[in-house]
């Protein structure tokens, strides 16, 4: 169990972070400014909301989400990582990697110029994560709470030879009512079509979802836009460091078989992931690092 009076007299920022215990026994972070709020779990490192003030929820977390140590949560923004999907060459590992289901530890909590609460997670190696990931390699979230949500994923190779990387940030965004939702960004691309064997399609026009969806569109590092009339708004989402953008949506009967969606809740959801993954996997250099990058905010919808 996760001391909290040390983690508050060590990192807590008066009135806007507070660690305690959430639900099933979860260590989470509450952040809270004048701009917007989070709650964050120090496992996975997993953002599990986000809204700026006076607005509701961006990031969709199930109603029927799970929380215990060693499961992934079912919302928020999982972190993918070191690979993404099935493993590339052994399917009896994790889908995902491991980083969203083991512990991450604090290291620096500030305020930012602006008002927004920036908080710094680093991934607790132990015996486990060195079975699934045998090289020497260092990672960190920046999570930057305000009226924007930015995180920021830094991969470092600390090891003598390179490491190829898939990743993402695996991000839940609640819409109105998924039937009325559109996609811009990904117009021209090509895309892996999990629906369809994983054939190579090209995207022409604005991406809407009426049923399963799962691709992963390749080399598309523009913003996309998910413009919801339900909800009356737009979510950006910039990114850097990242060539690929998954966007998924089990429906109805997936999310009924995996338990733990909630009733209708693929309704409300959409993931549109930033990742590096499939051709766009990442190559680092020894004693090199790279870095994933995201902003989301919310616009009027034009
Ligand atoms: C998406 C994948 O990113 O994540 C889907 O493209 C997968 O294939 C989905 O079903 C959810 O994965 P998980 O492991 O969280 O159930």
């Amino acid at each position: 169990m996760a001391d909290f009076s040390a983690l508050n007299a060590r990192f807590g920022l008066s009135g806007q972070m507070t660690f305690r215990e959430g639900s099933g026994g979860l260590a989470v972070v509450e952040v809270a400014n004048n701009q917007g709020s989070a709650t964050i779990a120090l496992q996975g490192a997993q953002v599990m909301t986000w809204a700026p003030r006076g607005q509701s929820p961006v990031i969709w977390l199930s109603r029927a989400a799970k929380f215990a140590p060693g499961k992934s949560i079912r919302g928020g923004v999982p972190v993918c990582w070191p690979w993404f999907g099935p493993h590339a060459t052994n399917a009896s590992l994790p889908a995902h990697g491991f980083a969203r289901t083991v512990p991450w530890e604090v290291i620096g909590t500030q305020t930012m110029t602006d008002g927004s609460a920036r908080i710094d997670f680093r991934l607790i190696k132990s015996d486990a994560t060195r079975a699934l990931w045998p090289h020497s390699s260092q990672i960190e979230c920046h999570v930057t709470v305000g009226a924007a949500l930015e995180i920021e994923l830094v991969t470092r190779n600390t090891d003598r030879i390179a490491v190829t990387i898939g990743a993402a940030l695996h991000t839940y965004f609640e819409v109105g009512d998924i039937r009325q939702v559109t996609i811009q960004g990904l117009e021209g691309c090509s895309y892996l079509d999990k629906m369809d064997g994983g054939q190579r399609k090209q995207q022409t026009g604005l991406v809407t979802i009426g049923a399963e969806t799962d691709r992963i569109y390749l080399n598309s590092s523009a913003d996309c836009l998910i413009d919801d009339p339900g909800l009356t708004r737009r979510i950006r989402i910039r990114k850097r460091g990242s060539r690929s953008t998954v966007v998924w949506n089990p429906w109805i009967e997936k999310s009924v078989k995996m338990g733990d969606f909630g009733e209708n809740g693929y309704l409300n959801m959409v993931c549109v992931e930033s990742a590096n993954a499939a051709d766009d996997v990442v190559t680092i250099a020894p004693g090199g690092e790279h870095r994933l990058w995201v902003r989301y905010e919310i616009e009027p919808l034009i």
